[in-house]
């Protein structure tokens, strides 16, 4: 019989991450240099307890029986046999491999989840809509992250540049001009689940000061919005290089982020970020793309473990 393969990209968030959890808008883009697949291929004489799950980049190998009720691996395979009022799951082996690293900032969870679910609910004869793999997709990154945004799911499902504003229907957004941007590998995990709890206990320790960041970020993205569809590479470069500075402000910047954002920028790039949940994890540097691979060349130099470059093409292109 042959394999389901299915495969979803990872993503970045190009500004107001942290803020877009507390009501304010966010731009995410996907990355396609980076990505996970999911293959499902049945074991009809297998012994009907032994579905298989192999993960390789989590180090995981075992018979699906085997993970703990809330493994989020688990808990997707469920909730597709529940929406799908499938009692149990066919045996059959199920192999998930990302390019993606983890805890990172790129999305590898919710690319995960996403590759999972439609390589299932394909496999189990119903392929799901984006919106049914995005819904459930977020259920997932609940039990990673707490309490996200859904930013990172839609992003990832749609693989789409979106502007995205919690509880609003998703606003897909094409660039004036193409955007280029290098990402760089502080090589740090950074955990977005203790970033966020971070950023809220601040909050809830200095409401004030904590709202009058989120409330600066807020209007950055609308700000980096206009710049993005007009094509004003410029005025968007900026618009990153601050939102950075109030990441700072929210503490969810470490050393090394900024070491290679200072560096970004004494190089020429238009403007350099955090991307994701922060305290480890990737930055971003928006180039032109003739300065793509020298930039990912000085960031290699100073410190970073990995670099990827990715475009995003303009309008009509
Ligand atoms: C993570 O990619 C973005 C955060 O804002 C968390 C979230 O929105 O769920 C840090």
């Amino acid at each position: 019989m042959p394999a389901i393969s299915c495969s979803a990209p990872g993503k970045v968030i190009l500004c107001g991450e942290h803020a877009v959890v507390y009501q304010q808008p966010a731009i995410a883009l996907p990355v396609f240099e980076g990505s996970t697949k999911c293959s499902i291929v049945a074991k009809p004489t297998a012994p009907h307890d032994e579905t298989i799950i192999v993960a390789p980049n989590i180090a995981l190998k075992c018979y699906l029986k085997c993970l703990v009720e809330k493994h989020p691996i688990q808990v997707a395979i469920n909730l597709v046999l529940q929406k799908l009022n499938i009692d149990h799951l066919p045996v059959c082996e199920i192999r998930i491999q990302s390019t993606l690293p983890t805890a990172a900032g790129l999305g590898s969870s919710a690319s995960t989840s996403v590759a999972l679910i439609r390589a299932l609910s394909t496999f189990l004869g119903h392929p799901f809509t984006d919106d049914e793999v995005n819904q459930l997709a977020f259920e997932i990154e609940k039990i990673h992250h707490g309490t996200p945004s859904g930013i990172d799911n839609t992003v990832i499902t749609y693989a789409k540049a979106l502007f995205y504003l919690k509880g609003q229907p998703s606003e897909f957004l094409l660039p004036g001009k193409q955007v280029t941007l290098v990402i760089a590998d502080t090589g740090i995990k950074g955990s977005t689940s203790k970033a966020v709890s971070d950023v809220r206990q601040g909050f809830q320790e200095n409401k004030e000061v904590f709202s009058a960041l989120f409330n600066q970020i807020g209007q950055l993205v609308e700000s980096a919005k206009k710049s993005f569809i007009n094509g004003d590479l410029i005025s968007l470069g900026k618009s990153l290089s601050e939102n950075h500075q109030l990441l700072q402000n929210l503490g969810v910047s470490c050393n090394q982020l900024d070491t290679l954002v200072e560096e970004a920028l004494s190089k020429g790039a238009l403007g350099a970020k955090l991307s994701g949940g922060g305290q480890g994890g990737n930055m971003i540097a928006l180039v032109n793309s003739d300065q793509a691979e020298p930039m990912a060349s000085a960031l290699l130099f100073k410190g970073a473990v990995n670099t990827l470059i990715t475009h995003i093409p303009a309008k009509g292109q």
